[in-house]
């Protein structure tokens, strides 16, 4: 095994810039609040260099598969083996890495049948070290805010990139700042960015709220912001589709589904699905499309009533606290890969992402409530006949099982739905609950459990 970094022939890190996604306006650095200077709205990141010497696909694909042999650290991270499109490093040190990537793609034979849809994968982003899709984006992010000689990152979060923020700027020996909405997030998150040596505020607002506050606080103080409305976040879950891609031998799937919050995910994966198809690493593009809980729909209802041109806010509330977000940053950025990648845009019920939860979580492999929204979204597409049964879907599973733990033991002791307006559709997900059941310590009391079990 060779511990050296291998590099393509001819392929250099690519140089990059930011690019406003409304006026064009091209620059070298930006501001703190990764805003346009000129119109205010979000930057990207491009690479001018391919337009003069485009990367060979067949030399990339060979070496992203020839470092998979290498042993130095940034080869072992499954974001910087396809460094080649991402921005440049100096020197590979400089990478603050947890071996990030590297997710399992997994098929899913027992939702497939209940869907219809006998070709159904998981993409498994909650096998990341801290256990969410944030840690392929913050291995970048973190290493740029390091590198720019910051000492202090901060975020505004519903759990999942504090704790991933926090984990990256410990390793990289910065100082972290969260700012997450009080009593709206889950105890397991928490205490990721507690153990990692946060300073933990829990503001008396929501997600948005948040949000606010941060954007202002980063023109006010010297802190590095790590939401994903910073672009050097969505360079590196970009890797989240190259990495899918080689994993389906560069055949493309039919469909990718994602859950929608913030949506910088969508955004990422979109903008990886188009420089794929720009560099000719794939031949077509999938379908992407983004399912959002129906009590924080701003997309659905963005596309619905705004025609995709103007955002409709709306006061999120939803079990699965990940995406509980009303004023999505990136909406537009979002709202644009969908139309070209000819994507869709659905909401599912509390009920139905709840059974979806259980049907993923009955195949062994478990996800955080966020997550499942894929599943019951999947099954309003093939309704509509948006996906067909001959088609290859890939859900994204963004979040560990072990992320919310409160929801998946409220759900299996009919807890979940107690007291609220879907107390009466609770009966119908009666078959796809395990409630522990507590006995005396006796054999015959666990035997006469297993028999009825059985039998059940
Ligand atoms: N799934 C999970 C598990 C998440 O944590 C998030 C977002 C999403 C989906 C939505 O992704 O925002 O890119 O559209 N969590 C954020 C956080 C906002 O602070 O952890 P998105």
């Amino acid at each position: 095994m060779s511990s050296t970094s291998p590099s393509a022939p001819g392929v250099r890190q690519a140089d990059f810039q930011f690019r406003c996604i409304a006026c064009g306006e091209l620059s070298g650095s930006a501001r703190q609040d990764f805003r346009c200077q000129g119109c205010g709205d979000l930057l990207e990141i491009t690479y001018p260099g391919w337009k003069q010497a485009k990367p060979d696909p067949d030399e990339l694909k060979s070496t992203w598969r020839n470092r998979k042999l290498s042993r130095s650290p940034i080869d072992l991270s499954g974001v910087w083996r396809f460094r080649d499109l991402l921005p440049a490093l100096e020197d590979d040190q400089q990478a603050i890495t947890l071996r990030e990537g590297n997710t399992p793609l997994y098929e899913l034979p027992q939702c497939a049948r209940i869907v219809g849809v006998p070709r159904l994968f998981a993409k498994h982003q909650g096998m990341n070290p801290t256990g969410s899709f944030k840690d392929t984006g913050m291995t970048v992010a973190a290493t740029f805010a390091r590198r720019a000689g910051f000492r202090w990152a901060a975020c505004a979060s519903t759990g999942n990139t504090s704790a991933s923020m926090a984990a990256y700027a410990a390793r990289g020996g910065m100082r972290s700042l969260v700012l997450v909405p009080e009593g709206k997030i889950s105890w397991s998150k928490l205490s990721q960015a507690l153990d990692y040596g946060a300073v933990t505020c829990q503001l008396r607002t929501d997600f948005d709220g948040c949000l606010r506050l941060l954007q202002q606080l980063v023109l006010r103080a010297p802190v590095y912001q790590l939401n994903s409305i910073n672009p050097f976040r969505l360079e590196g879950q970009k890797t989240l589709a190259l990495e899918l891609l080689e994993q389906l031998g560069w055949e493309p799937p039919d469909h990718i589904i994602v859950p929608g919050g913030n949506l910088g995910n969508s955004s990422a994966i979109g903008k990886a699905l188009l420089e794929m198809r720009e560099l000719g690493l794939i031949p077509r593009l999938p379908k992407l499309s983004v399912i959002q809980a129906e009590g924080a729909n701003a997309l659905v209802r963005t596309l619905r009533e705004g025609a995709g041109k103007r955002l409709i806010s709306v006061s999120a509330d939803t079990r699965a606290t990940a995406i509980r977000i009303g004023n999505p940053a990136s909406w537009k950025k979002a709202a644009h890969v969908l139309e070209v990648t000819s994507g869709a845009c659905e909401q599912v019920t509390e009920v139905e992402l709840a059974q979806a939860k259980a049907e993923i979580g009955a195949e062994g492999i478990g996800c955080e409530p966020a997550s499942a929204v894929t599943l019951a979204g999947l099954k309003k597409l093939v309704k509509q006949g948006f996906v067909k049964a001959a088609e290859t879907v890939v859900l994204v599973l963004t979040g560990n099982l072990l992320k919310d733990p409160d929801f998946t033991i409220d759900f299996h002791r009919g807890d979940l739905f107690k007291g609220t307006r879907d107390e009466g559709a609770a009966p119908s997900l009666e078959a796809l609950r395990h409630p522990p059941i507590v006995l005396d310590a006796t054999l015959d009391a666990v035997i006469r459990t297993l028999e009825q079990a059985g039998e059940s």
